[in-house]
């Protein structure tokens, strides 16, 4: 089934066909701002009037003659207004039609995309909404194993986790990649530490528990003594020579890293595992192939005795060209390298449609380089959309980046387990009748639930101050408002025994009843637009909308006191608006209680 928004722009983008005898014309719809406006507005007919110089209110009329000519099962009445615009105002029947459809199936709520579906209308004609089921690779979490996870993973962790589901959700085959960082220099300094150290018969030494402090120490070592620094030096020679002691102890640090990582994708419900992981090291023995490569494309130019590509449209700040390096004089590579070597696979294993990186903003440079350079190349295929889904930073209450008292990197684990204790206490306030284990468990889910909420419904590309008290709240765009919303519609339905699918919706008397209606079947409008840009904030704001639409509908609908036919639709309505929240809220990661 499409989206009402997809079968809008397809109906009126047809109808300007037909009537202009243009070959593509883009109605623009766009759900309108104001009730007066109807439901949809198309904006579409100025930008084409003005293509055909001609006037744009005539043209909106003659749509509007069209249309109504041909009678469509969705579009109630048309209204020019102002310049051109259409105002469009849906049928009722044909609304709960569709809620009814989803209440007998609430699997159709999100529809999937079939794979190489097109949707076809009524209207012969070149503007058949085309939409297929693509292959995306999701490069997120993706951190360093040399050092615990911290603060500044947590966005690219749910951020990415969150597209990842909805891409799938919509239909597309994901491929999620963690290209953790598991090679390079410092894992031989941490070698050196851990061979010291003494060990009971295999199993790692106990300092590993806390990767942090180990990888502090170690890096003081290297720092002050010349002879640990040596030690390390000739641990990472090792390494690449892959000498099987260092192999072992290097495998047994990293598999310890692992952990540390699983456990806080535990915490976090991020749905990342063992399969998806694509570490660096992974792609050590294709890096000199990707050497020869760029080496037959004549791309690659010696540099300082580095070997590095130059591209016309890197250039520096006094206009000298802008390396990207791909192998140094000592013949080790570079963290650009790999990263082609992983395009290569992405590109021509995977064969994927689209390839997302969901990384810090800090690596624009080092994408915009790699993508250039894979796409020149041919290591990207041509057909590919390399995209660099980035973000920006967590600060604390004065503007600086979020860190401990003491300076030091707040831990992923530390953070989680502060917002379950703040939620708890919270949990106990609100509702101190509730047992010991009971408020454990909404204070697990809400403490997680804020923390990620209060992130995904930022814009991503901008900083945000991370504040306890806003993200905890009951009240606003957060997630204990959301959480708490749906665990009182659900409560309410417990109350009167109502089952899935036991009742139609069938009234849309009251405005604030119809408003609830219609946004709930346009889910899967938001989700389609998040597909494409990468913008979970989207889907907060429309949730927050959808709950706020709840509030106003429970204050004016009456519920319980309404006669048994009106009755039974608004808890049909009820049922289809905690769907909507529930499905809504599990493709943010973010998992909901049904009593709180
Ligand atoms: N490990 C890198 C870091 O911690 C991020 C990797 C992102 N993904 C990629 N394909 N480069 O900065």
């Amino acid at each position: 089934m499409e989206t009402l928004k997809q079968h809008l722009n397809n109906l009126l983008g047809n109808a300007l066909h037909s009537v202009t005898d243009l070959p593509q014309c883009n109605a623009n719809v766009i759900t309108s701002s104001k009730r007066e406006f109807g439901d949809y507005q198309a904006n579409g007919v100025m930008a084409i009037a003005k293509q055909l110089n001609t006037n744009p209110k005539e043209l909106a009329k003659d749509v509007q003659k069209h249309l109504e000519d041909h009678e469509d099962r969705l579009v109630g009445r048309l209204e020019v207004a102002g310049p051109g615009f259409i105002n469009i105002f849906l049928r009722n029947s044909e609304l709960l039609g569709r809620a009814n459809t989803h209440l007998n199936d609430l699997d159709t709520l999100i529809p999937k995309i079939e794979s190489s579906q097109t949707i076809v209308i009524d209207y012969p004609s070149p503007n058949l909404a085309k939409e297929s089921s693509q292959t995306i690779v999701i490069d997120y979490s993706s951190p360093n194993l040399a050092k615990e996870m911290h603060v500044g993973h947590l966005r690219g962790t749910i951020i990415g986790d969150s597209l990842a589901r909805i891409l799938e959700r919509l239909g597309h085959r994901v491929v999620r990649q963690n290209h953790v960082g598991d090679w390079g220099t410092q894992f031989g300094m941490l070698i050196a530490y851990m061979k010291e150290l003494p060990k009971k018969d295999n199993a790692p030494p106990d300092q590993l528990i806390d990767l942090e402090n180990f990888y502090k120490v170690a890096k003081n070592r290297f720092d002050s003594d010349p002879v640990f620094a040596d030690s390390a030096r000739s641990s990472v020679v090792s390494l690449q020579r892959k000498d099987p002691e260092y192999m072992a102890i290097w495998e047994q640090f990293i598999e310890e890293s692992m952990h540390h990582c699983e456990a806080v994708y535990e915490k976090l419900n991020v749905t990342l595992k063992r399969k998806d992981l694509d570490a660096e090291s992974s792609y050590n023995e294709d890096l000199p192939v990707i050497v020869e490569h760029l080496t037959t494309k004549k791309l690659l130019k010696e540099s300082e005795g580095a070997l590095c590509v130059f591209l016309p449209e890197f250039v520096g700040k006094n206009n000298e060209p802008l390396p990207v390096i791909i192998q140094k004089t000592d013949g080790s590579y570079l963290y650009a390298t790999t990263d082609l070597a992983a395009i290569k696979l992405r590109s021509h294993e995977l064969k994927a449609d689209r390839s997302i990186y969901v990384v810090d903003v800090r690596q624009s440079l080092h994408f915009q380089q790699v993508f250039a350079v894979a796409k020149v190349s041919g290591l990207a295929s041509s057909t590919i959309s390399l995209e660099h889904i980035s973000y920006g930073t967590i600060m604390d209450k004065d503007g600086k980046p979020f860190r401990t008292r003491s300076g030091d990197t707040v831990k992923l684990a530390d953070l989680l387990n502060e917002s379950v204790r703040r939620a708890l206490a919270l949990v106990t306030e609100k509702n101190p009748k509730l047992n010991a284990s009971d408020m454990q468990h909404i204070a697990q889910k809400v403490g997680i639930a804020a923390v990620k909420y209060a992130d995904l419904s930022k814009n991503r590309t901008s900083n945000y101050i991370f504040d306890w008290s806003s993200m905890l709240s009951f009240e606003g765009n957060t997630a204990p408002y959301l959480m708490y919303a749906y665990a009182r519609i659900k409560s309410m339905l417990r109350k009167q025994e109502v089952v899935n699918g036991a009742f139609r919706i069938t009234s849309v008397s009251k405005p604030e009843e119809r408003e609830l209606l219609l946004k709930n079947l346009q889910l899967p409008e938001v989700l389609h637009t998040v597909a494409v840009d990468c913008y979970p904030n989207h889907l907060c704001n429309y949730l927050y909308e959808l709950a706020g639409c709840f509030m106003r509908f429970y204050e004016n609908c009456p519920i319980l006191k309404a006669e048994t036919q009106e009755r039974e639709s608004r808890l049909a309505l009820c049922m289809l608006t905690a769907e909507s929240l529930q499905q809504g809220l599990d493709l943010l990661g973010i998992e909901t209680l049904e009593q709180m």
